[in-house]
C-alpha cells in the first residue's frame, strides 16, 4: 500500500473511532461491570432467628405501621395475635413511661385453602403532633410489647425528608442482607415499598404461613417506621385450582393503607403527602384503562397536587415502564400508553417500580408522540419527563435477573444485576440526592447516585442533560 493511500485510511480509522465514541456517548448508558457472586437466593428456614415468635401468652407479632391519612397526622398500627383475639387497643404517648392516649382498633381474620390466619388487628391513631417521637404499646391485657416511631414534619415545600426504597423483598438470606443494609444506612425515615412482599405464593397452596414469617422478619423495621405499600403480582394470590378466587385476599387483610383519605375506592391506588413529597401509588394489577375506577381517580388526582406545598411528585408502581432486562420486558407497556402523557404534563419527578429483580435507572425520557399513523414510537430525551428507577432487587428466592437486552437502549442510564436498596434524600424544593446501595458493599456505600433537580422548581445548578 502506497504512502498516500495509507494516510486517508488512518484518518478514516481515526474518524471511525471518534464517531463510535460519539454514538456510544449519545446512548450514554452504563452497564455496570461489577462482578457479583452469583449464588442462588435461598429462603431462610422456618426456624431462623428472624422468624422467631415473640415470647409470652398471645404476644402481638408482625407489628407494622403505615401512614394513616393524607397529611401524615395519623398512623395505622397493625399486628397479629395467634391464641385469641385479645385487645385491639393501642396505648401511645410522647413519654415512654406514660402512654396517656388510647385508640381502639378492630380485628379480622381470613381463610385460605386449609390455612386460617391469626387475629389481624388494625388501629388508626389520629391527631398526632408533627415531628414528634411517640411510643406505643399493643397486646394490652396479655403480653404487652412496646415500640416507637417519629411522625413526619408538617407538610411544606422545603422540608427535608429521606425515603428508603425497597422492592420484591421476599424472605431469603439476601432479603435479610438488604434489610440489614437499609437499617445500617442511618438516613431512611420511611420506606416506599414497590410491591412483592412475602412470596408466599411460591410455596405449595400459597402456604400463608410464609406471610406470617415475613411479617415477623420485617417487624424490626416496619414496627418503627412506616412502610408505604404498593401491591405487586405476588400479592394477587389468585388460585382457582384450590378454590381461591378472590384476588389479593391475604394482602388486603394484613396490610391496610389510607386509600379513602385520597378519595380512592380501593386499597391498590392512593396517595399521601409526607413532608415535601406527594406520593402516588398506582396498581399494575388493577384495571387502569379508560373509564375504570383507577383511571378516573388518577385523572382527578394529578391536578390536586400543589407543587408549592409538596414540590416532589413521586409515583410508585410495581411493573416498570422502562426496563431493559430480558425479564418482564414490556409488561408495563399498556399502562405506560395510558398514563405517560399525564406524567410528562404534570412533571412527575421520579417513578419507582420493582418486579424485575435487578437495578436500573433511566434518563429523563418520554415516548408520547405516537399515534396509530405517524410511526413515532421511540423514547426521546424529555426534560419534563420523570426518571424511571427499577428497584426490584430486594433479594427474594426467585434470584437475580441478569440477562439484559443488548446493546443497552438509549433510555437506560445505569443498570446492574445486584441486590440492594436505594435512598431518596430530599434537601429542599429544588434538590434531592439519590443513592443506590448494593448488598456486597459496606454499609452506606453508594454504587449509583444522582442529584435530582425538581421538575417544577427549576434550579440554576441544573445542567440540562439533553
Ligand atoms: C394443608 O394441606 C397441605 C397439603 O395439601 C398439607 O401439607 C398441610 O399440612 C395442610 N395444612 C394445614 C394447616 O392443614
Ligand atoms: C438476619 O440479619 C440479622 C441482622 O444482620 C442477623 O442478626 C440474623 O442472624 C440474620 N438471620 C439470618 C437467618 O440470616
Ligand atoms: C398551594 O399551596 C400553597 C402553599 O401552601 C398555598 O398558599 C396555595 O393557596 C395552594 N394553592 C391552592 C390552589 O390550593
Ligand atoms: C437472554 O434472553 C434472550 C431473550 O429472551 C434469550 O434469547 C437468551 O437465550 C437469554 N440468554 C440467557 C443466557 O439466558
Ligand atoms: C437546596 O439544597 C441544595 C443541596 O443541599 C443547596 O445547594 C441549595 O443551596 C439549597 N437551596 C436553598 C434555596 O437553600
Ligand atoms: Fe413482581
Amino acid at each position: 500500500m502506497g504512502r498516500w493511500l495509507r494516510i486517508p485510511l488512518l484518518l478514516g480509522l481515526l474518524l471511525a473511532v471518534v464517531v463510535a465514541g460519539l454514538v456510544d456517548r449519545s446512548d450514554g448508558g452504563v452497564t455496570s461491570s461489577f462482578v457479583r457472586n452469583a449464588k442462588k437466593a435461598i429462603d431462610m428456614p422456618i426456624d431462623s432467628d428472624v422468624f422467631r415468635v415473640p415470647p409470652g401468652y398471645n404476644a402481638p407479632q408482625q407489628v407494622h405501621i403505615t401512614q394513616g391519612n393524607h397529611d401524615g397526622s395519623a398512623m395505622i398500627v397493625s399486628w397479629v395475635t395467634e391464641a385469641e383475639p385479645g385487645s385491639s387497643k393501642v396505648l401511645y404517648g410522647t413519654d415512654s413511661n406514660k402512654l396517656i392516649f388510647s385508640a381502639e382498633g378492630k380485628h379480622t381474620r381470613y381463610e385460605f385453602y386449609n390455612y386460617t390466619s391469626g387475629y389481624i388487628h388494625h388501629c388508626t391513631i389520629r391527631k398526632l403532633k408533627h415531628d414528634t417521637k411517640y411510643y406505643y404499646a399493643v397486646g394490652i391485657g396479655h403480653t404487652v410489647r412496646k415500640f416507637w416511631f417519629t411522625t413526619p414534619p408538617k407538610v411544606g415545600p422545603d422540608v427535608p425528608y429521606t425515603f428508603g426504597l425497597i422492592g420484591d423483598l421476599g424472605q431469603s438470606y439476601d432479603s435479610n442482607s438488604t434489610l440489614t443494609h437499609y437499617e445500617a444506612n442511618p438516613k431512611g425515615q420511611a420506606v416506599l415499598f414497590v410491591g412483592d412482599l412475602s412470596y408466599a405464593d411460591n410455596y405449595p397452596n400459597h402456604d400463608n404461613v410464609r406471610w406470617d414469617t415475613w411479617g415477623r422478619f420485617v417487624e424490626r423495621s416496619t414496627a418503627y417506621q412506616p412502610w408505604i405499600w404498593t401491591a405487586g403480582n405476588h400479592e394477587i394470590d389468585f388460585a382457582p385450582e384450590i378454590g381461591e378466587t378472590v384476588p389479593f385476599k391475604p394482602f388486603i387483610h394484613r396490610y391496610h393503607v389510607p386509600y379513602r383519605s385520597s378519595g380512592s375506592t380501593a386499597p391498590f391506588w392512593y396517595s399521601i403527602k409526607r413532608a415535601s413529597a406527594y406520593i402516588i401509588v398506582l396498581a399494575s394489577y388493577s384495571a387502569y384503562g379508560k373509564y375504570t375506577p383507577q383511571y378516573k381517580w388518577l385523572e382527578e388526582e394529578l391536578p390536586k397536587v400543589n407543587r408549592s406545598e409538596t414540590p416532589w411528585l413521586i409515583v410508585l408502581m410495581h411493573s416498570p415502564w422502562y426496563n431493559s432486562y430480558n425479564y418482564h420486558y414490556m409488561e408495563g407497556e399498556s399502562m405506560r400508553v395510558m398514563y405517560e402523557q399525564w406524567f410528562v404534563q404534570n412533571k412527575v419527578d421520579v417513578v419507582f417500580a420493582g418486579h424485575v429483580h435487578a437495578y436500573e435507572r433511566s434518563h429523563r425520557v418520554s415516548n408520547i408522540a405516537y399515534n396509530i399513523v405517524n410511526g413515532k414510537c421511540k423514547p426521546v430525551r424529555d426534560e419534563s419527563a420523570p426518571v424511571y428507577i427499577t428497584i426490584g432487587d430486594g433479594g427474594n428466592l426467585e434470584g437475580l435477573a441478569s440477562n439484559m437486552s443488548e446493546p443497552q437502549p438509549s433510555y437506560s442510564a445505569f443498570r446492574e444485576a445486584s441486590f440492594g436498596h436505594a435512598v431518596f434524600e430530599i434537601k429542599n424544593r429544588t434538590h434531592a440526592y439519590y443513592t443506590w446501595h448494593r448488598n456486597q458493599d459496606g454499609d452506606a456505600v453508594a454504587a449509583d447516585s444522582m442529584w435530582f433537580y425538581n421538575r417544577y422548581w427549576k434550579s440554576a445548578d441544573e445542567i440540562p442533560a439533553v
